[in-house]
């Protein structure tokens, strides 16, 4: 199941929703390099497109084969025009078609939310085994969470998308996370876009999640173990311990910081 976040490209709406922002910048944009935006952003579409369909296809195939579906669910979508002007503004980067192009690797982009950890390893394997896409960059934050117990497997892959003009090769970054961490991912964000909290409770919050990040690991390691026992789908061989030990130390590298 694919949950679109946004509508699909629908380039006249893009158009005029460019025309309408109010970003000082945007008055750089010829008309010429708006139509080669909105170009640009049908090329992301296809790549997103492309990806989505591939990973459907290892989900029908692994449903066949070890009559498990790896993939719970899918969500993907396109940046907003107004958002890569956010970003393109943050990295201090001209507001041209070329900057999106050259630096910004994540206008499209697809979360796969995973049952079991060893179905993100094994869908992720799979996918960027394929012989026609490249693997541009992994970022593993679940063999390494972050400080704040943040836990995802991002890949960046260069995709081609057959146009009139021959292949072009487009980024599309991938977030394979299992539902747990989904689940404490969603929390997370709206705390952290939760301003007007004391610093005293924001705190506590993130203290607490970071535990719930502890507690959820282990539920999983737990579940995943007793999936491994009923069913023949593909195993990881990555030690659970090991992690677990990761995200108790990041855990009391936080407790020492608040007791400094
Ligand atoms: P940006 O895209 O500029 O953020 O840099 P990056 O691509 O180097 O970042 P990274 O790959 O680490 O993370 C990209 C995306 O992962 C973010 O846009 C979020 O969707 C998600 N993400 C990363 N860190 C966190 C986190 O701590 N909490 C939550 N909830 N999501 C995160
Ligand atoms: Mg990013």
């Amino acid at each position: 199941m694919i949950l679109e976040r946004g509508s699909a490209v629908n380039t006249s709406e893009i158009r005029q929703r460019l025309e309408t922002l109010d970003s000082q910048h945007l008055a750089n944009l010829s008309a010429g390099e708006m139509v080669e935006f909105v170009d640009l952003m049908q090329v992301y579409e296809g790549a997103m497109r492309e990806i989505s369909t591939k990973l459907e296809v290892l989900d029908t195939e692994f449903q066949v084969q070890f009559s498990h579906n790896p993939i719970h669910h899918m969500e993907r979508r396109l940046k907003t025009a107004n958002s890569l002007i956010g970003k393109l503004e943050r990295k201090e980067l001209p507001i041209t078609v070329e900057s999106v192009k050259d630096h910004i690797f994540d206008v499209a982009g697809i979360r796969v939310i995973c049952n079991y950890r060893d179905d993100v390893y094994s869908v992720s394997r799979y996918l960027s085994d394929q012989s026609d896409i490249q693997v541009l960059r992994v970022k593993d934050y679940i063999r390494n969470p972050k400080q704040n117990g943040y836990r995802s497997l991002h890949i960046i892959y260069a995709v081609p998308v057959f146009l009139t003009s021959g292949p072009h090769y487009t980024p599309v970054e991938v977030q394979f996370r299992t539902i747990a961490m989904d689940y404490w991912a969603s929390l997370e964000h709206q705390l952290r876009y939760k301003s007007d909290l004391p610093d005293a409770r924001l705190a506590e919050h993130s203290q607490t999640l970071l535990d719930c990040a502890r507690s959820l690991q282990n539920v999983e390691v737990q579940m995943q173990s007793i999936h491994r026992d009923i069913s023949g789908s593909p195993q990881e061989q990555e030690s659970d311990d090991e992690m677990l030990e990761h995200l108790r130390s990041l855990g009391e590298e936080q407790r020492g910081k608040g007791n400094s």
